[in-house]
């Protein structure tokens, strides 16, 4: 009787949860509607930190596919989750640098890449509406679990593509569990929008990594992923 109770109770539980998700997914869109996206607040740290979803998010690095000596972007960094590991792949030789709209995640950041000996890394507060980089400057550009809180995502999408070199990689990686959480069909739509060619995508519609190309002038050869 015990463990039919249990299982039942259990199923309830993640009919819930389920329930929950879909009605956040829909005031979320309402909100991209509305041009109403908000930040993740600081004070949800500790979600982003969790060991769970480090465990989810694990194979994330080597879904970007970060190289040595590469300049890379990384747009709404938050508390470093992924900033520490992509500074670790491209090396002394590489640069990474880190935007987030937020002064107190800037901030925070900065504190644990000092505390990590990464001081190497250039945290800047900034908008990815508009980005305060010239043209063309950076290999690759990455960002998880950003573009759903972005406001004006097609803006977004075209500054990336104009501080990527031509053949630079746009990486999108998203999670069914952000409240925000676009389809991969939308992010795709948003990138060749923009004018990036799709490349590849890893992982299923529970945590999903897009990899896009800016093209390259003609007659540039480009590596491949
Ligand atoms: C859900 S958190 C993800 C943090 C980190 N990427 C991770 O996966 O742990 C989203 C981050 O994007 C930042 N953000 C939201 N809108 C932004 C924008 N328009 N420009 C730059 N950063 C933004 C937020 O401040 C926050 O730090």
């Amino acid at each position: 009787m015990i463990p039919v109770i249990l299982r039942l109770l259990a199923l309830a539980l993640l009919v819930l949860a389920f329930l929950w998700l879909i009605g956040m997914k829909i005031v979320a869109r309402i909100a991209d509607w509305i041009h109403f996206a908000a930040p993740c607040p600081v004070s949800f740290g500790w979600v982003l930190e969790s060991p769970l979803r480090r465990w989810y998010l694990r194979k994330v690095p080597e879904r970007i596919g970060f190289r040595v000596g590469e300049r890379v972007l990384e747009i709404g960094p938050g508390l470093g989750v992924f900033t520490r590991q992509a500074a670790e792949h491209v090396g002394a030789a590489g640069q990474v640098v880190a935007l987030d709209v937020q002064p107190e995640m800037a901030r925070r950041l900065a504190h644990r890449m000092k505390i990590a000996g990464l001081e190497k890394v250039r945290i800047v507060v900034g908008n990815a509406e508009a980005l305060p980089f010239v043209s063309g400057y950076f290999d690759r550009a990455f960002a998880v679990s950003v573009m759903a809180e972005v406001r004006n995502k097609t803006h977004a999408f075209s500054e990336l593509y104009r501080a990527l070199k031509g053949g630079g990689m746009l990486s999108i990686t998203e999670e069914f569990l952000d409240p925000d959480y676009p389809f991969p069909a939308e992010t795709s739509r948003r990138a060749g929008a923009a004018g990036f060619q799709f490349v590849q995508r890893a992982g299923g519609l529970w945590t999903y990594t897009s990899n896009f190309r800016k093209p390259a002038p003609e007659g540039v050869p480009v590596s491949e992923v």
